[in-house]
């Protein structure tokens, strides 16, 4: 695996403390939880490769570029959905696909029920960003992550506001070695641990829950 980033602003850390604030109302979280994912999507295509286009000014003809790949965005619901918003600002033609998993509250084990992908050709020049603002235990990252492989996805990229130090162990663990060069991941504070009912501390509650009002 490429590894992990932390992702590093100031007006992030602002955005991060009003989400985790337990008396941030439904509004305003997902005002600042757009904002944070313009920030992380920036970074996320930080690495997305260029091709040279020729583009004709009103004086003159200039060699430019153009996004090379195609872009995927992948949102696990529905707490991803919250993270779409930034992306696909800066990526306007990206492809968005939707994958259903919700966790077990007992096992804390993933529970898939939906995968719609978009079609594609295999060997198709493509960024896949899987988007979720939590990984807890990565239960659910590890389930999308594998299934994208399966697919034959070279370039898979997921997208995080808040991680635990487990739940990353886990997933670096978890992916055979020879496919860890295909995933980074990204988030934007790792957290200190997991409680035992597998929330993250000091975390923001459920993501899903606060964002939707549920
Ligand atoms: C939350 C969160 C992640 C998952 C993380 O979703 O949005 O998808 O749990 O946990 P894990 O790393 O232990 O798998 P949840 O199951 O609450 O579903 P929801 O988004 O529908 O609320």
């Amino acid at each position: 695996m490429k590894g992990l980033k932390i992702v590093e602003h100031p007006v992030l850390k602002h955005h991060m403390s009003v989400i985790r604030d337990k008396s941030t109302s439904k509004q305003q979280f997902k005002y600042s939880l757009d904002i944070i994912s313009h920030i992380l999507a920036l970074e996320v295509f930080e690495d997305a490769t260029l091709k040279k286009i020729s583009v004709e000014t009103p004086f003159e003809t200039i060699k430019g570029s153009a996004l090379k790949e195609r872009i995927v965005l992948l949102p696990i619901l529905r707490a991803g959905l919250g993270l779409l918003e930034g992306f696909i600002y800066f990526v306007p033609d990206a492809s968005i696909g939707h994958v259903g998993v919700y966790r077990d509250e007992k096992t804390l084990k993933p529970v898939p029920y939906y995968f719609r992908f978009p079609k594609f050709v295999k060997g198709e020049d493509m960024i896949v960003v899987i988007l979720d603002p939590m990984i807890a235990t990565g239960g659910s990252s590890i389930y999308v992550i594998n299934k994208l492989i399966e697919m034959g996805i070279k370039k898979i990229r997921l997208a995080s506001v808040i991680a635990a130090p487990e739940g990353v162990k886990m997933i670096m663990e978890s992916i055979k070695p020879v496919h860890l060069k295909k995933i980074e991941m990204f988030t934007c504070c790792l957290d200190d641990c997991l409680n035992d009912r597998g929330f993250i501390l000091p975390g923001l509650g459920d993501a899903g829950d606060r964002l939707y009002g549920t």
